[in-house]
Order: structure tokens, then sequence, then C-alpha cells
């Protein structure tokens, strides 16, 4: 019987661009999709934005625009970088829909009416100004037990010590900078407690790996609480039905925006419904998996799947949990150079193939950190997979071109070494499907490796001198050929792109099942290089270059003296208009008047102003600049502004009195 599977992937966050650690999970769970399916399996991917949350709202706000507005741009963002690196969904949603708010709703009341809903009143931290109430996060002050300043509200980064935000010594709200009020508010929890023998017997008859069960035994031995999945407006989610000014958590949603994507890509009308039932039913056969990251494992394997169980429905059939990657040895870090997002190792020129290889060799079931290591990134690249895997295409096609015309030869050289490569299907199959994917290259490689050692015993270039041993010349390169094909059909789950070009070369398609019947007597194309070498310059200078941009926000420069900072003009300008330029994201165009003829100025603030707050603005001009050049328009001058990144962007403005062409000093 065809298993049936439906696959996930964490949902990333909306406020997030798309970074290496997001993509190793997208990655790691493309690949093992990609492999069911190439063995035959109906499988199903489904991943989505996680829309909703305070830093959502906020984001929006600063930008200008609306939450639902933002959220669906960050989610044509993850789509297209996603897209770039061959993560291959069936459906890419948002949890900000309809079909979530009504699954949610949905799940919420039977969990009401099961008696699994308590209410209790909370004591939390609030910001008069903002007029909000503040997530542990955004309350910052001194550790309570080790001094450290400036602190989350909920753990010390110097200490270690976690503690509520009231504990934190001078608190801080992060969005006003005032002390917070402690006010009292009434939330919704969830009993998780009651689930404990559920889970148990759950975490038993699911795929799990043993240091997530580990981790979960140590969790049931601290005891399991109630869970607080409501939140007081303003709030962007899911206002709760019958309480007005609450919301679910996007905790509480998230998850359920698997169901949710999967919903959606089954269709309207009854025929959907009846696909949604085939899964996620009670008489479902399908089977249901979650790739994540270790550090959500308590929302993935316990509140979800005694969420799932408190409400009736089925419970996940395995939850498979990847370790963080790390760059050279250390977390990815801003200042470092190594937090690389998507689109920094795109605009770098580097091929995505070779990070998913990469990936690939190092990825294994478990837990463990994955380390990203420079050198041994352009090491593998250059040594295993074009050196030994596309190398065995690349001899032996020329001899196939040059002498037999494209053509392949009847029969094989060595057919008892074709069947030594497929024997190894079935042991490959078993590395990918336990997602051991490093044993799985290591395994490809191996072969390769005799691939060439082989060729090198036939030494087809000496056959090729002597007119008398064509047939077999023939043979020993048609075999090379078929290695490779055979090779390819292993590695297709890694590589869809190169194997989407070897099969152009072969004019055959790579079929899992079909590797025991060699390609004979056929044509094939014209051999065009499949992958190139990747240089350990290119990758240095991508760090470096993150690295510059992350110095240029904090470096503090040489002295200078007065003469120097006075052949700096700078004036005061009044904004009198400010526009979005159409193709460029971050900048806004603004026209400003400056006690002379007045003048235009493109600035990157379009993630922190929306231009309508901005007419009428006083702000600080450097008037010296010479005009600049930009792909929208002449830039003529500069405003100064503080801050960092794209969205922490204050601009500078004079107090009252100022007037438009003042001189500033
Ligand atoms: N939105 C939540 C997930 C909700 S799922 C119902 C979230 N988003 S995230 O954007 O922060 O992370 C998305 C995924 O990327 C998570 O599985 C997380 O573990 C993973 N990673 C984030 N940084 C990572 C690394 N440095 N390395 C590997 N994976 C990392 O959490
Ligand atoms: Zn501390």
């Amino acid at each position: 019987m065809t298993r049936k599977i439906l696959v996930t992937a964490a949902l990333p966050y909306a406020s997030g661009q798309i970074h290496l650690g997001n993509l190793l999970e997208q990655v790691q769970t493309d690949i093992w999709v990609r492999y069911q399916r190439l063995s035959g399996a109906d499988c199903t991917f489904v991943c989505a934005t996680d829309a909703h949350g305070t830093p959502t709202m906020l984001k929006a706000r600063e930008e200008g625009t609306s939450p639902e507005e933002y959220a669906e741009s960050c989610r044509a963002a993850h789509v297209r970088d996603f897209e770039s690196f061959g993560i291959r969904f069936d459906n890419f949603y948002t949890t900000h829909s309809p079909e979530n708010r009504e699954l949610v709703e949905r799940i919420y009341s039977r969990l009401v009416e099961r008696g699994f809903i308590r209410t209790r009143t909370i004591q939390q931290a609030y910001d008069e100004e903002a007029g909000m109430f503040l997530p542990d996060r955004y309350v910052r002050g001194e550790c309570p037990s080790c001094g450290a300043e400036d602190q989350y509200g909920d753990s010390c980064s110097a200490c270690g010590a976690t503690y509520a935000p009231s504990e934190l010594v001078n608190p801080r709200s992060i969005l006003s900078g005032r002390p917070p009020v402690t006010r009292e508010s009434e939330h919704k929890f969830f009993k998780l407690g009651e689930f404990e023998s559920l889970l148990k017997t759950w975490m038993q008859a699911s795929n799990l790996d043993r240091g997530a069960r580990n981790k979960l035994a140590e969790w049931f031995k601290e005891g399991l609480k109630d869970w607080d999945i409501t939140r007081d407006e303003p709030y962007f989610g899911f206002e709760v039905p019958g309480e007005k000014g609450k919301y679910f958590y996007v905790w509480l949603d998230a998850p359920v925006g698997y169901m949710a994507s999967f919903r959606n890509l089954c269709g309207s009308g009854e025929d959907g419904e009846s696909r949604f039932e085939r899964y996620f039913g009670p008489d479902s056969d399908a089977e249901l998996y979650h790739f994540i990251g270790k550090d959500i494992l308590y929302f993935h394997a316990l509140f979800w799947p005694a969420v799932l169980l408190g409400a009736g429905m089925r419970t996940p059939s395995g939850v498979c949990v990847h370790g963080f990657l790390t760059v050279d040895g250390q977390k990815m870090s801003k200042s470092r150079g190594t937090f690389i997002t998507a689109a920094d190792y795109l605009a770098a020129g580097l091929d995505p193939e070779y990070l998913r290889y990469y990936f690939a060799a190092k990825l294994g079931p478990g837990l463990d950190d994955i380390d990203l290591q420079l050198e041994d990134f352009a090491a593998r690249i250059n040594s295993d997979l074009v050196g030994k895997l596309v190398n065995i295409a690349s001899r032996c096609a020329s001899f196939v071109q040059r002498g037999f015309d494209n053509r392949l030869g009847p029969r094989l050289h060595d057919p008892a070494l074709y069947e030594e490569f497929v024997a190894q299907r079935e042991q490959i199959g078993e590395h990918y499907e336990s997602r051991s994917y490093g044993k799985a290259m290591r395994a490809i490689m191996a072969l390769a490796d005799r691939a060439n050692v082989w060729i090198n015993e036939q030494k087809p270039w000496e056959l090729a001198k002597d007119p008398d041993r064509q047939d077999e010349l023939q043979a020993v390169v048609t075999q090379g050929i078929n290695l490779f094909r055979v090779l390819m059909t292993y590695i297709a789950p890694v590589l869809p792109d190169i194997s989407s070009k070897a099969e152009a070369f072969l004019r055959s398609g790579l079929n899992w099942k079909e590797v025991d019947e060699p390609l004979l007597d056929e044509s094939i194309a014209k051999f065009k290089p499949l992958a190139g070498r990747i240089s350990l310059k290119t990758l240095k200078a991508l760090v470096e270059t993150n690295r510059g941009q992350a110095a240029a926000e904090v470096k503090h420069s040489e002295p200078i003296d007065i003469d120097e900072f006075l052949r700096t003009e700078l004036r005061v300008a009044k904004i009198v208009k400010a526009e979005r330029v159409a193709g460029a994201n971050r900048l806004l165009r603004l026209t400003l008047e400056d006690g002379g003829k007045g003048r235009t100025v493109f600035a990157g603030i379009a993630g922190a102003y929306a231009p309508s707050i901005l007419v009428g603005r006083k702000v600080v001009l450097v008037a010296n600049l010479k005009p600049r050049k930009m792909r929208f328009g002449v830039s003529e001058g500069m405003v100064l502004a503080a801050g960092e990144g794209e969205s922490r962007v204050f601009l500078l403005s004079p107090d009252e009195g100022a007037e438009p062409g003042m001189r500033v000093r």
C-alpha cells in the first residue's frame, strides 16, 4: 500500500529574514520529502508564515502599514527565499487565514467543552505610555541575581538565571523606555498537567529521536504546568470568541497553521473536506511528521499533542528535531559577519545546491548542532561533489561524444560492478528514511571513489587509441555513465537542480525504482558541466562583507580636528513631501525645504517611518554632500538619523524654533 505522509517544517516568523539556520531545517525537510516521493510514497509538504504576535504588530506599525499587509509581504519574501533553495512545498500559506481561524476556534471550543480550559487572573508588566501589556522580552533591566545590566525580562545572558520580569531591578519597557507598572488581567489557561499520562503514551508510540525523548523525560520530571493561551489587546491574532479584547496567543494558533495550510491545499467543497478528513479525521491512515529545531520542542512534543488529544484529534506520528546551525564553531552573529541570510548567500553568487549538499553531508537524526566551516564547505564541494561525482560523467562523456556520436553501447563492461552499485539502494534509502543523510552522502561518495578508480584501471584514453578495441571502449564509458546515473539517482533528493541537469544529459528520468535497469543503446545529450568549483575567497568575502556592514554600525572612528568637522555643512530642513520609492523597499524620497531652493534626498528609512507621519517634520540635513546618482534619481544630500539596521532608525530633529536653512554645528 502506498504510504500517505504529510510533512511540515516549522513556520518562520513573519518578522524574521530567512537565514542559513532556517534553511538547514527546510533543506532537511525537503530532502526527506523528495526521497519519499522518489521512492513512491504519496508525500505532501506544507508550511506557512507564522504571522501573529506582538513583533508583527509593532513592525507593521513602524513601517506604517497594517499587520495583515506586513505579514503578507513577509510571506512573499519567505516564498522567494525558499524557492531559490529548491524547497518544494505543496503549499506555503499564512497563519492569518480563514482556515486557521476556523480550526483554532473549533479546537478551542472543544477544549472548553471538555473542561480543559481554566480562567486565571495574572499580574503582568504594562507600559502605560504604549498602552499595552509587555511580553517578557519587552522588559529590560538589571539581573536580580548578578546585577548585570540591560537583561531581558525572562533570563540573564550573563549568569543564566531565569526569573519573572517583575523581579528585574530598574525595569524599563523597551517600547517607551519607562518603568512598567503591574496590572491584572484575566487569561485562559490550558490544563497541560492533565495530559501527562496520555503524552507519555503518545511519546512511546511516536517516532522521536533519543535526544528528544531525554528532553521530554526531563520535562515530565519537572512537572507540567498550565499554559497561558491568551493575550490582551492590542495584539495581532485571532480574537477569542466571546472574550472581547482577548486574543489567542500566537503559539496556540501557529501549529494549527500546519493543519490550516493543508486544509487550504485540499480545496473547497466536499472533495476538499473529505481529503482533509483522510489526513486529520479519526480514521486517518496518514502519517504526520513535524520537522523542527530543538528550541521549539516543548511546543511540539508537549503543548501541541496535548491540545490535539484534548480536542479529540489525531496526534503527530513523529517529531523530527534538529540541532542549531553554527558558523565556524560559534552561534551565528551579526558582528562576526556569520549571520548569513538567504539573500546574502545568493548575492554572493553561491549555488544553493552546494549548501544543500553541505547540510546533507553533516546532518544526522539527532539534536547535535551542525557547524558550517568555510574551509570544510569549499573542500567538500570541490573534492566530493565536483571532483568525485560530477567528474565521473565528464570523464566518460567526451569519449561517448567523440567516438560514438553520443550513443551508449549495447552492454556494460562490468555488470557485476554495476550490481554492487544497485545493491546499495536499500541501505541508502534507509539512511534517508532515518534522516542519516551524512551516512547516505558517505556511502554515495565511497561509490563515486570506486567508480573513479575503476575508470582509471580501464584506461579509456588508451583504448581510444586502439581501433580494434572500440567496442570495449564503448562498454567502458557506457558503464561509467551508468554508474554516474545510479549515483545521481541516489543523490537526487539533495541536488534537485544538478540532478535535473543530469536527466537532460542522460535524456532519461532518474528513478529510484529503476536503477537496476541500465541505460543501454540510447543517445545522450552533449555533456555540459553540471557544477563548478567554489572558491574559498568567495565564501570568506561573504563573511567579510557582512562583518563590514555590522562594524560600520558600531565602530568608533579616529579623532578628527574641528576644521575637519566644520567642512560638513549641516542645516535644518523641513520635510514637505515623503514618498515610497517603487522598487526600493528601504528608501523614501524626501522633498525638503532647506532655506534655499529646496532639494530631494533619498533616505533608507522606509523600514521605520510611514511617509505620512514625516510631512512637516524638521530634520538635520548634510547640505554639502556631492549629489549622488541613484537608480531612482539624484540624492542631493542626506538626513541624519541614529540607529542600526532597517527598522531601528531614529531621525534627528532640532528643538522647537529652529527654521529651515539654519546652520547646525
Ligand atoms: N514561528 C516559530 C515556529 C512555529 S511552528 C508552529 C519559530 N520561528 S523561527 O523563525 O524562529 O524559527 C523557525 C525554525 O528555524 C525553527 O524550527 C527553529 O528551530 C529554526 N532555526 C532558527 N535558527 C536556527 C539555527 N541557527 N539553526 C537551525 N535551526 C534554526 O520558531
Ligand atoms: Zn545575571
